[in-house]
């Protein structure tokens, strides 16, 4: 079977925009779970604002706590700018991501500065990150539609994945950020961005508004790209976004892949323990399109080892 990464971003994408405040013990146990799923890598949390984002607040003493609850585990952290860089160093991350969007109007909603400067302090931090020895990531946000400007020209969209490419970013992150996405457009925009950016250098992050996660995932497969973005439990969405439902589930993802030929190390049914827990802390049910179908699976097996 071959191979695919899969990075889980629920401890930031999914949580970020929940009503129920989750305490930093949970998000962590939340992630030891995630781990002992076989997850290699997960986006931890996020170094912004605490005013715009409040269940990220605690990032500061999330991130000392990752080594020793999940060693070996490869940890990101979302950071907007310079002091999100600063602030992620000094608790000790090891890699981290930054978000440029392809609109103007995104990106003046999200992080409050225009498309030029956002893509000049994007680069700088960029850069900065890997002087002081971190990995990076690089979001291109939006990269399909924008909820303010509608269907986000794909020339920006390439121009902008070059840009972070060329600004060093260890993976260039294309995002689906509202789910709006087809897999023939995934298809299209894949052929260009090839062009611009070595196909092992990108990755995707679909979410699942219009329930074509997964099959926007098998486009991307299918174009070559081995490296994706899910949130186990389907948890997620950008709260400055209007729409943006939660991530492809890392369990359909993972299910679709295995059936059609794709490791990605993870276990399903470790992944219904972290979903089992994300419920309890988040009150309410999860889960893909596949974990009714899992959960009677796991239970069959049981039933049959127990005779
Ligand atoms: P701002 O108000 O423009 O910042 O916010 P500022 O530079 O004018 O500073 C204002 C205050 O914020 C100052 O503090 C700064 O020190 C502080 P004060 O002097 O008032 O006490 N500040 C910070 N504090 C903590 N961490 C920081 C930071 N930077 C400045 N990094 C800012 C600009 C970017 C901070 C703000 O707009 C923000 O935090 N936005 C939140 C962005 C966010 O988290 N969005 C969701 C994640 S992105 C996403 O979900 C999409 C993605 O999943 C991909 C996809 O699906 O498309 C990645
Ligand atoms: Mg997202």
């Amino acid at each position: 079977m071959e191979r695919i990464h899969i990075t889980d971003v629920a401890p930031r994408d999914g949580l970020q925009n929940q009503r129920v405040p989750v305490l930093t013990g949970a998000k962590l146990e939340l992630i030891r779970r995630l781990a002992a799923a076989g997850v290699q890598s997960v986006e931890a949390t996020s170094f912004v604002s605490p005013k715009a984002v409040p269940q990220m607040a605690d990032a500061a003493a999330l991130v000392p706590q990752l080594k020793t609850a999940v060693p070996g585990l490869r940890c990101s952290v979302l950071v907007p700018n310079l002091k999100g860089l600063e602030r992620a160093h000094a608790a000790g991350a090891e890699e981290i991501a930054v978000v440029l969007s392809a609109t103007e109007t995104m990106n003046r909603r999200n992080i409050n500065m225009g498309l030029a400067e956002a893509t000049e302090v994007s680069e700088q931090t960029l850069a900065a990150a890997q002087r002081l020895g971190l990995r990076t990531r690089a979001y291109v946000a939006v990269a399909f539609d924008c909820p303010f400007e509608g269907a986000t020209p794909l020339d920006e969209v390439v121009r902008l994945a070059r840009r972070m490419h060329e600004a060093g970013a260890g993976e260039v992150v294309i995002a689906d950020t509202i789910g709006s996405a087809a897999p023939g457009q995934v298809k299209a925009r894949l052929a260009a961005l090839r062009e611009a950016v070595p196909v092992d250098r990108l990755a995707m992050h679909f979410h699942d508004t219009r329930g074509m996660g997964v099959a926007n995932a098998w486009a991307a497969l299918e174009a070559g790209v081995r490296r994706f973005d899910a949130s186990v439990g389907g948890i997620g969405g950008c709260p400055f976004a209007p729409g943006a439902a939660g991530n492809v589930a890392t369990e359909d993802l993972v299910l679709m892949a295995a059936q059609s030929g794709f490791d990605a190390g993870i276990s399903t049914d470790g992944l219904i323990d972290a979903v089992d827990y994300a419920e309890a802390q988040l009150q309410r049910p999860l889960g893909g399109r596949s974990i009714t179908w899992l959960r009677r699976q796991r239970e069959k097996a049981r039933e049959t080892q127990t005779g």
